[in-house]
């Protein structure tokens, strides 16, 4: 059963006729039929507004995304009532995208599966009320989508994983280490305390504003970051790991950034540039940055590893840890945890990077999982609420 809070949000009450004229719109393959269940899943948890089908055995039959990464970039951060908007103008068509893509019609669905937590309360409300709106239509049942759940189960989707595995989410919003012991059966084994790694990179990015860098205006601060520290001597600064003496597995990131934030003001001065301009150190901040965060996320997960073989909650042979989020497609990131891997006999595995990011089809397979395993399919959607 759901688990309803104080602060989920209400949505706006469904216009009945918009959906049923998207319904009409599908009137493709006629008879043609499907041997596995399917499922359609809906993501508009942050800033990307993403539809997925996705077979009982793992095939990706159609998907559709539409970021709005280009938009936050220029406004410095994503201002919530720019993305929910923009959320409102895209979901109909990616819905649209990725039923067409599939060739499902919407009445061959098996069920729909969408994010209703954690997030934006603004952006959940979209995805979720349209979801309503289709399933209510079609008649369908309802599973709702812990975004973090969706995150580290998408490995099952790629590989063969098997139960027990642990999980390193670290991306914009997220920063987490958990065991996961079942479809909807986690163990947190830390967080960070603070703000997640790629908001702190994305900070450091824009206070170095490499969006005006030739080379990295399109990219995401923490893409810049790791395309500018190549350039750069990580070693230049002596920048601390934060939590060095802490006893735990949890992460901070605002402490380093602080103290960056500091550096480049220092800098600024001697390099006598305004604040708003391009360091000539700014590849060798970049770099040790990228250096620091790396040596906190790997030292963290190592304590990690050996914590849950100590207790028999891992594997000592055949131990898995599935890094994901937009940060885990970071190649110095990963090869710091490589390090770890090779150390502690563990394998170490990440989604291909379009599937470590935010996307449609995360939400789909997390459906199928919850299908395949009876857990969380809702005929009755009554009450249900998105939890920001
Ligand atoms: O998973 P994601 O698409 O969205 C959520 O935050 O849920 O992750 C986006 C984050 C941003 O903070 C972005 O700067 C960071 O992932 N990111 C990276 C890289 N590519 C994206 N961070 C470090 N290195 C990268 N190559
Ligand atoms: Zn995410």
């Amino acid at each position: 059963m759901l688990i309803l809070n104080k602060a989920a949000g209400l949505f706006p009450k469904p216009s009945k006729r918009k959906i049923y004229e998207f319904l009409r719109s599908f009137n493709f393959h006629p008879g043609k039929q499907f041997l596995h269940k399917l499922v359609l899943g809906i993501e508009t948890s942050c800033d990307d507004t993403a539809a997925a089908v996705v077979d009982e055995t793992g095939n990706v039959l159609g998907e559709a995304i539409h970021s709005q990464t280009e938009v936050h970039l220029k406004t410095g951060g994503i201002v919530p009532p720019v993305a929910q908007q923009l959320h409102r103008e895209n979901i109909q068509r990616i819905v649209q995208e990725a039923l067409s893509a599939s060739k499902v019609c919407p009445s061959e669905l098996s069920a729909i599966a969408t994010t209703i937590k954690p997030g934006l309360a603004l952006s959940l409300g979209v995805g979720l009320s349209f979801s309503l709106q289709l399933v209510n239509q079609l008649k369908k049942p309802f599973i709702p989508i812990h975004h973090m759940e969706a995150h580290a189960l998408t490995i099952r989707l790629t590989n063969k994983v098997e139960f027990p595995f642990l999980v390193l989410l670290i991306s914009g919003g997220h920063c987490l280490l958990a065991l996961v012991r079942g479809v909807s059966d986690f163990l947190l084994l830390g967080k960070s305390l603070d703000i997640a790694p790629g908001d702190m990179l994305d900070k450091v990015a824009r206070r170095l504003s490499l969006v005006k860098h030739p080379e990295c205006s399109t990219m995401s601060g923490g893409k810049a970051i790791e395309h500018l520290a190549k350039q750069g001597n990580k070693l230049h600064f002596d920048l601390k790991p934060p939590m060095q003496h802490a006893k735990n597995c949890d992460f901070s990131f605002t402490g380093l950034q602080h103290v960056v934030d500091k550096l480049i003001t220092q800098k600024e001065k001697e390099e006598g540039i305004e604040k708003g301009h391009i360091l000539s150190s700014a590849a060798d901040i970049a770099a040790a940055v990228q250096h620091t965060t790396a040596c906190h996320i790997a030292k963290r997960t190592h304590r990690a590893i050996l914590f849950c073989k100590q207790k028999g909650m891992l594997s000592q042979s055949n131990a898995v840890l599935v890094v994901s989020g937009g940060v885990a497609s970071n190649l110095y990131i990963r090869k710091a945890l490589e390090i770890v891997t090779n150390a502690t006999q563990c394998a170490l595995l990440c989604p291909p990077p379009r599937l470590c990011t935010d996307n449609g089809i995360m939400i789909a397979w997390n459906g199928v999982e919850r299908l395949r395993a009876g857990v969380g399919i809702l005929h009755d959607t009554e009450g249900i609420r998105y939890e920001p």
